[in-house]
């Protein structure tokens, strides 16, 4: 845990191994590699006291499936919390918390971290969730088997915003949500493929074009896809006019 590093990532979790082998590839890999962020492991088994090691129990009033304690998780947050700057943000990912996303990524990544505790099993005892986390999110509507996959979702999503993760840095920018909106579509070589073309705008050099060619796809794909984010967005005159057109071309290519 470098004193250095731009942002302290504490991960609280049954399973180090799989968090630490995601973390050997790609963006988070170099990033970690290059101490862009600190990353902190601790497994809550490692503070069960009894001989077995026990981390979760039956739950009271009844029902399937098994709770995790409060002590050994307890402990191991607070081990966690020993190691890490002041103020990073403690949070329980499960799928009834809160929505994660991207304006959060980004408030995360101004630092100084995030200690991430990984639940479990059917559920987690509320007074854990009451008294040692400051948050509880959630990834999505669907119910994951752990918080595992979803502190490694938070993590990729925050640290390939730190300065220097990523190859460009206009990369975070020029991307879904950089603007509330979701990505325009991408292109490479071949410029024909099978008979699809790559649209002409974009081998056109004309840069003036092709941005306004983009913004129009982001707006329509926006509005075909998620449409309560257009319906939130105040769109200037430029971007109603270039939505307007995208929906009256639709339209008249599904009456032809
Ligand atoms: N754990 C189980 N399901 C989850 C979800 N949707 N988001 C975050 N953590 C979870």
């Amino acid at each position: 845990m470098s004193g250095r590093a731009a942002l302290h990532v504490g991960v609280v979790t049954l399973f180090p191994a799989l968090v630490r082998g995601a973390l050997e590839h790609g963006v988070l890999g170099r990033a970690l590699e290059r101490g862009l962020f600190a990353l902190d492991l601790v497994d809550p088994r490692e503070f069960a006291t009894d001989v077995h090691r026990t981390v979760d129990d039956r739950p009271y009033g009844g029902g399937p499936g098994m709770v995790l304690k409060v002590e050994p998780l307890r402990s191991a947050l607070r081990d966690a919390a020993a190691r890490a700057p002041a103020g990073v943000r403690k949070v329980l990912l499960g799928a009834d918390g809160s929505r994660f996303d991207q304006g959060v990524a980004r408030a995360m990544s101004a630092g100084p971290g995030l200690i991430l505790v990984a639940g479990r099993y059917e559920g987690v005892d509320e007074r854990f969730v009451e008294q040692c986390v400051d948050e509880v999110w959630s990834i999505g509507d669907y119910v994951l088997s752990g918080g595992e996959f979803a502190a490694l979702v938070v993590m990729d999503a925050v640290v390939r915003l730190l300065p220097g993760a990523l190859g460009s840095p206009d990369s975070a920018a020029e991307e879904s949500f950089g603007d509330g909106l979701l990505d325009w579509p991408h292109y490479t070589r071949p410029p024909c493929l099978d008979g699809a073309s790559v649209p002409a705008v974009l081998m056109s050099g004309d840069h003036a074009a092709i941005r306004r060619w983009r913004l129009q796809q982001a707006l329509g794909r926006t509005w075909l896809r998620r449409p309560e984010l257009v319906e939130r967005r105040e769109l200037s005159g430029e971007e109603r006019e270039l939505l307007e057109e995208f929906k009256a071309e639709r339209a008249a290519r599904t009456r032809s």
